[in-house]
């Protein structure tokens, strides 16, 4: 077995007359978290679509674990979970309902069980008999996420897991990223903050026009620009060091 859970090489799409990918070349080891950093637009879900065998690429090649996601599509849909961009919760049913539903499609022996672990494990405990709709973005996103771990997956596709939810929520999220790493799987996210990616990613790839511009862990993509020049100025605090600060998050990391 390689090193390598996820290799792409010279991928390609379009749309109609529009390159989206122009030659993607990536490599994920075991256990990492890589981030594909990119804009809006930048084809980053496109990418994940093809990586989880939901899109065909018009060229180049992917494999997850070994296996081919044109040829084997089959056997890539059993190694990977993919958390989408937009959460994927029934609203009626409470974030217990919504695991153990997921756990009986997945076959699991001890459906309760399964859901009881994992309510714990993502601080949804005292939710857990509420009806999904009623949760916060980030407890949404995070019951997202448990649920994405059911079966086990070698693999994790986040897709921008964290856009559009609140610094505090963000931090939840980031928590629970990060708890699923410690656990050996190897996780694929995209995202469109580099703050995101330096919290989380061993190694990012930066998507920039259909190529991947450049890879490397954030000392190497810091080492990649002059120093910077060392002025004496007062630092202002960004909106969202002060929001933080406020609302008094900023330790728990
Ligand atoms: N099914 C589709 N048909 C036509 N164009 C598409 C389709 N899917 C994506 N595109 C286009 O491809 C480009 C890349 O889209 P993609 O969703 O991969 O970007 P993204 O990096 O995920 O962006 P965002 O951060 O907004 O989610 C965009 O210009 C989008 O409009
Ligand atoms: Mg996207």
């Amino acid at each position: 077995m390689t090193n390598e859970v996820i290799s792409v090489k010279g991928l390609r799409k379009s749309f109609k007359d529009k390159d989206v990918l122009k030659g993607v070349d990536f490599e994920v080891r075991r256990g990492e978290i890589f981030a594909l950093l990119g804009s809006n637009g930048a084809g980053k879900t496109t990418t994940v679509n093809i990586l989880s065998t939901l899109m065909k690429p018009d060229g180049g090649e992917a494999c997850i674990c070994g296996f081919d996601v044109q040829r084997q599509p089959d056997d890539v849909r059993q190694s990977i979970s993919l958390t989408g961009q937009f959460a994927a919760l029934d609203g009626m049913l409470t974030g217990r309902e919504n695991l153990m539903l997921i756990a009986k499609l997945r076959g699991a022996a001890n459906p309760a069980q399964v859901a009881d672990n994992l309510l714990a494990r993502f601080s949804l405990k005292d939710a857990a008999n509420r009806r999904a709709d009623q949760y916060s973005g980030g407890m949404k996103r995070r019951l997202d996420i448990a649920m994405s771990l059911i079966g086990k997956p070698a693999v994790i596709f986040l897709d921008e897991p964290t856009t559009g939810l609140d610094p505090e929520a963000r931090i939840e999220v980031w928590a629970a990223v990060k708890e699923l790493a410690d656990g050996g799987t190897t996780i694929l996210l995209t995202t469109q903050y580099l703050e995101e990616a330096e919290q989380l990613a061993g190694r990012i790839a930066i998507l920039h026009e259909g190529k991947i511009i450049t890879t490397g862990t954030l000392a190497e993509l810091k080492r990649m620009f002059p120093p910077a020049e060392v002025e004496y100025i007062e630092k202002q605090p960004t909106l969202e060091e002060i929001f933080l600060a406020i609302i008094g998050k900023k330790g728990e990391m």
